[in-house]
């Protein structure tokens, strides 16, 4: 008998379902004997014993579903903070859920708060194999995680929607894209989308260089600018302060982000009509698109080889296209950020993107 433990943590993404079932399918079409526990909401479900016992007809027809069947909620504790509020202990408690249920494996779905976590469980002594989820892509030793591709197919949706728009008014547009503190996101669904200027965390923006932009569009007879700017985009001049200090400034901002305090400073020294589109959160929803149904799949089953193997402590990825594993205490903790060197930016900036640097 194979007792296998699940959980996806964190936001959620396209996919995930899509993951989980590549998973299930690849333990169940070579195993007769398996049981399938499926924690409810992330870490909190193997913290506080909220699971319930899953067949494969539960992952039947997912493939396509966005969310996730089990639920998923943000990290519950940071690391410093095990405790919970009514003095649990939170690691204890996960690890004694996992004894209690006598699991031969856990399986993670989860972006890099998710990974902390993941590789703690396996310092602990527990069987982990992990799968990168983030809309984000941010996560180290894959060159992709699945639900990248489907959030950008939704923000080069929302760019192409505006460029008409734009187009016909005139106006200078901002499209804030997702991507918490790197800039993959905005970078595809940027070039994609054709956006005229891109501001991306990992490359800090001067105001004038981005009004330098506009001007010399203006000059060459268009009227109209599509700016795809990251949620973390940043100025060189914040890029400068320390951690602390850019907390206090974002803190007392009178923007609700970035993007509006860029619109604020072109306007104010342009004149210039300016609007703000915020995809938001409809960048991690509805379905995955076929790049991430194939992705997921082979990420599931690589995962399920794993578990065959009892090859534990390791993320599946994919990498130069082959699929592959990672060590997770070689993930956890780093941040995989877009190289301002690379040639993708090369070849943007070559094509007349600015980046506002
Ligand atoms: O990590 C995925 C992500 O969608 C980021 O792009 C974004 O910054 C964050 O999650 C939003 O988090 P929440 O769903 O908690 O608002």
């Amino acid at each position: 008998m194979l007792r296998i433990g699940m959980l996806t943590s964190g936001g959620d993404c396209q996919a995930l379902n899509a993951a989980m079932r590549g998973v299930v399918k690849g333990i169940t079409n070579n195993i007769q004997e398996v049981e399938i526990y499926g924690f409810s909401e992330g870490y909190k479900g193997l913290i506080y014993e909220n699971y319930r016992m899953l067949t494969s007809g539960d992952f039947s027809g997912i493939l396509t579903r966005g969310g996730t069947i089990l639920g998923t909620s943000r990290q519950p504790f940071k690391l410093m903070k095990i405790l919970d509020e009514n003095g649990l202990n939170k690691v204890e408690a996960m690890k004694a859920t996992y004894s209690k249920l006598n699991l031969d494996c856990l399986v993670i779905l989860g972006g890099n708060g998710t990974h902390k976590t993941a590789n703690l469980l396996k310092d602990e002594g527990l069987n982990i194999v992990t799968l990168p989820k983030t809309i984000d892509n941010d996560i180290w030793g894959t060159d992709m995680t699945f639900g990248f591709q489907s959030a950008v197919d939704i923000a080069t949706n929302a760019i192409d929607c505006i460029h008409t728009t734009a187009a016909s008014h005139g106006r200078v547009f901002i499209v804030e894209v997702m991507g918490h503190k790197v800039g993959w996101l905005t970078l595809h669904a940027g070039i994609a989308g054709g956006a005229d200027i891109i501001l991306i965390p990992e490359i800090p923006y001067d105001i004038d260089r981005i009004i330098e932009a506009i001007e010399k569009r203006k000059k060459a007879g268009k009227g109209f600018t599509i700016l795809a700017v990251a949620e973390g985009a940043i100025s060189k001049e914040n890029s400068q302060l320390s951690k602390k200090e850019l907390k206090e400034k974002l803190k007392n901002s009178p923007y609700p982000s970035v993007s509006y305090e860029i619109a604020a400073q072109i306007q104010k020294k342009t004149g210039q009509e300016i609007r703000i589109t915020v995809p938001g959160h409809m960048q991690r929803g509805g379905s995955p698109c076929p790049y991430d149904r194939v992705l997921s799949t082979r990420l599931g089953t690589a995962a399920a080889q794993l578990i065959l193997d009892k090859d534990f402590g390791n993320m599946v990825s994919i990498v130069n296209g082959d699929i592959s594993k990672v060590p997770l205490d070689q993930v956890a903790g780093k941040l995989k950020m877009v190289i301002p060197e690379s040639s993708i930016i090369k070849v943007a900036k070559l094509g007349g993107t600015s980046f506002g640097d």
